[in-house]
């Protein structure tokens, strides 16, 4: 008999906010079930409903027809259901074999009973990532591992104890769709097992690869699932949005050929080497090329994030001298990191101070903040960038990720920037708010505003972009006109 999980009108609220409304659905093993919806649909909500970090305000959720009740994210565990969470959660400086027995490692018997068996550990770590095909080193520190395999160490990790249900929060968002490829094949073993797999994404194209059945949540109730077979894209968008979103070339204009910014032989060990390239004002330059290839070193170098060991970067002829993020902010480059999270927010202040917090000097008078001042600055952002917040007072953290994205955008531009970089900024968001950043990049374009863009989904940028660099271990290795160009072409020049 296959697991199978049930859910009967599931509700969840928070202060403000009806996260989910009555959602009901049945799930079973062995196969893989697309979750879908929009920014703020409730899915990751309902995932940490389903791993007992939430209680559901009502309703009743049945493993193979039982009722169960969760108090705690271990009660779930022992019922054999697992997650990978949407944000990467593991320790960068711990071995892969500590990480994936976090909490739960393995005890010596014996006199002190609270000593770790370093010898266990390892030993089941090894034996865990083989069971499941992931060829990784259980030694490695997790950090010093490539995205792509961080994500397989975290499916490994959430594996760790046999669960019979898998829940997947967007895992390839990080990835590029080679790495995607090994995350695939891993799930594809795992149902093959008899696992219930449920796959959250925002990458539509996805679904048709690996999931069997697609369900989408909308407005916090759920719209029926059909097998994946009966969706096709259109039907997939207008399950999630209720309508049709259609996607084509966005920008509109062409870049005014005056020279903003000159990157001259760049370069930062064990990063990238020799960059070289102008940006015009109002140019939307994309930068394309594989995990690893040194996009974001680039960017991060730009913005004064990391320091680079060779060459300028210059600023309307002026050679900029100083590489911080606070000097490169005054003259107005700013990033928005591959890294929320970690890098875009605080996630323990408010919406409003986020926005407000790298541009203090435009809301202060006499030194002085307020509240008030803010809140002008901040109301208008929101309505600007449609970011759903029930109160600009509200965590940044109680946002739903890709409302968080809109909120790193509102901060820059409160800070009035003349260079955006961007990496990834889609990363996890839906198709309509992608639709809106790009509107919006398109906008600050016309304005003469310069963005260079790094995105893994390389059709982002044969939609956005004026022109795009491609990179390769490192290296600018030439240059593609969009207009001129075709995907697999960019594709092609991306993987040679
Ligand atoms: N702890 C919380 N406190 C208050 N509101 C919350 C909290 N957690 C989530 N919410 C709200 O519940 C709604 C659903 O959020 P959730 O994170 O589940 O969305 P999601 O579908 O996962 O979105 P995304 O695709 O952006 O990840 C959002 O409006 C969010 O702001
Ligand atoms: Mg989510």
């Amino acid at each position: 008999m296959p697991v199978t999980l049930e859910l009967e009108h599931i509700a969840k609220m928070f202060p403000g906010t009806t996260a989910l409304d009555g959602v009901s659905v049945r799930w079973e093993g062995g196969k893989i079930h697309a979750l879908i919806g929009r920014n703020g649909a409730g899915k990751s909500t309902l995932v940490n409903i389903l791993t007992g970090a939430l209680a559901p305000t009502r309703g009743t959720i049945r493993l193979n027809g039982l009722p169960i009740v969760f108090r705690s994210p271990a009660d779930a565990r022992k019922a054999g259901i697992a997650a990978v969470h949407q944000e990467l959660s593991l320790i960068p400086e711990l071995s892969v074999a500590e990480n994936i027995f976090l909490g739960r490692l393995p005890r010596r018997n014996g006199m002190i009973p609270c000593r770790v068996d370093w010898h266990r550990t390892n030993e089941q770590a090894e034996a865990l990532l083989s069971r499941l095909q992931v060829r990784i080193d259980h030694t490695a520190r997790a950090g010093s591992l490539p995205v792509a395999q961080q994500q397989l160490v975290e499916i490994a990790k959430a594996m760790a104890d046999d669960p019979s249900v898998l829940l997947l929060d967007e895992p390839t968002s990080a990835l590029a769709k080679q790495e995607t490829d090994h995350v695939f094949s891993l799930l594809r073993v795992l149902a093959q097992r008899g696992v219930l797999l449920m796959y959250i994404t925002h990458r539509l194209q996805e679904i048709a690869r690996i999931a069997d059945t697609v369900t989408a949540l909308r407005d916090g109730t759920f719209v029926p699932t059909i097998p994946v077979a009966e969706a096709s894209p259109e039907t997939i968008v207008s399950m999630m949005f209720g309508q049709n979103i259609r996607f084509s070339r966005v920008v509109d204009h062409p870049a005014s050929g005056i020279p903003i910014l000159q990157v001259n032989a760049l370069g930062r060990r064990g990063a990238f080497q020799d960059a070289a390239f102008t940006l015009y004002a109002g140019e939307i330059l994309g930068v394309a090329g594989l995990l690893g290839s040194g996009r974001t070193s680039l960017l991060r170098a730009i913005a004064g994030a990391d320091t680079p060991d060779t060459g300028t970067v210059v600023l309307d002829g002026t050679v900029l001298s100083v590489f911080s993020p606070e000097a490169m902010k005054q003259h107005g480059i700013v990033l928005t990191p591959e890294n929320r999270k970690e890098e875009g927010l605080v996630q323990s202040l408010s919406v409003r101070a986020n926005m407000c917090l790298a541009s203090l000097e435009r809301t202060a008078v006499h030194g002085m903040t307020t509240r008030l001042r803010e809140r002008s600055v901040v109301a208008k952002i929101i309505r600007e960038l449609d970011i759903a917040v029930p109160d600009p007072e509200a965590a940044v953290s109680s946002l739903s990720g890709g409302n968080q994205q809109k909120v790193v955008l509102g901060k820059w531009l409160n800070t009035r920037p003349r260079v955006m970089l961007f990496d990834e900024p889609t990363r996890g968001i839906d198709l309509k708010a992608k639709l809106q950043i790009f509107q919006l990049i398109n906008r600050l374009s016309a304005q003469g505003i310069a963005s260079i863009v790094v995105s893994s989904e390389l059709e982002e940028l044969m939609d956005i972009c004026h022109r795009i660099l491609v990179m390769k271990a490192g290296r600018i290795t030439g240059t593609l006109d969009p207009t001129q160009s075709t995907l697999d072409e960019l594709f092609g020049r991306c993987m040679q």
